[in-house]
């Protein structure tokens, strides 16, 4: 098997979505064989791109460029998927980034196990509001999206603790609390099947803030710092602006994040 920070690398460098995730999942099911036998197989190192691989389409444009239409709609509700898978194709290559990125830093093997899992389900995730869309007669790379993405990737690119500070448990975590009015936009509109990808989806990133928790403490231990207060410090560093209330307060705490983790970065505070 090769190593996993050149598998990571591989699913960094291609580019079309369904072959990203295909090659992701296949790597992550392999990697989860390997442990399923007991074996410690080998993190090496690659050398990740800045930026990763991304197809011609979707039109990357700046976030206020990205035009905005009412969810109420048939249209709208497709841009509300266009917009989810991709963020789930920007979280494909953020978990695998992670990997090959800080492949130097010692790490226990559950580390690469939830963050393999965690790839695996985001590969999930991208190709769910794929097939949503397409049942729609639209694909990703329909409509325009945000730019910027990948902003948090390159402030944190060689800081390990704010990378788990940012991604995990600030992006991931806002997920948390803006998939439940998503669900309840498709529910309305009697779309069954994006009702349910959604919810295996919010049912997922708990799992996935929860990782970027527990690692993130795990950190902090090894380096005996205050868990809050570094994480105050690392979001003011590479986050830019305020957290966005209302917080989902109970799927944070289900994933390891309490109230003096976010309150104190809100907005208005
Ligand atoms: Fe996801
Ligand atoms: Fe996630």
């Amino acid at each position: 098997m090769m190593p996993l920070a050149q598998m990571a690398e591989a699913v960094l460098r291609t580019a079309d979505g369904r072959e990203k995730t295909a090659l992701s999942r296949r790597y992550a099911a392999g990697w989860q064989a390997a442990r399923d036998r007991g074996e410690t197989p080998e993190i090496g190192r690659a050398d990740p791109p800045l930026h990763p691989a991304r197809p011609a389409k979707p039109e990357l444009l700046s976030p206020r460029d990205v035009p905005r239409r009412r969810p109420g709609t048939p249209e709208g509700r497709i841009a509300l998927l266009h917009a989810v898978a991709h963020i789930e194709l920007n979280a494909v290559d953020l978990h695998w980034d992670i990997i090959a990125r800080f492949a130097h830093v010692k790490m226990p093997m559950g580390f690469y196990d939830d963050w393999v899992k965690a790839a695996d389900e985001e590969s999930k995730h991208f190709n769910l509001m794929c097939d949503c869309l397409e049942a729609l007669d639209s694909h990703y790379g329909a409509l325009p999206a945000h730019a910027g993405m990948w902003r948090a990737a390159e402030d944190t690119v060689d800081d390990f603790m704010g990378r788990l500070a940012v991604v995990p448990m600030v992006l991931e975590a806002r997920g948390l609390d803006v998939t439940p009015g998503m669900i309840e936009v498709f529910r309305k509109a009697k779309a069954a099947d994006a009702v349910a990808a959604l919810e295996t989806i919010y049912a997922e990133e708990v799992g996935h803030v929860a990782y970027g928790s527990k690692w993130f403490h795990f950190l902090c231990g090894r380096h005996e710092e205050d868990p809050k207060e570094r994480f105050h410090a690392l979001v003011r560093t590479y986050f830019h602006g305020a957290l966005k209330p209302p917080f989902n307060e109970e799927k944070r705490a289900e994933a390891g994040i309490p109230p003096d983790f976010y309150w104190p970065l809100a907005e208005g505070v």
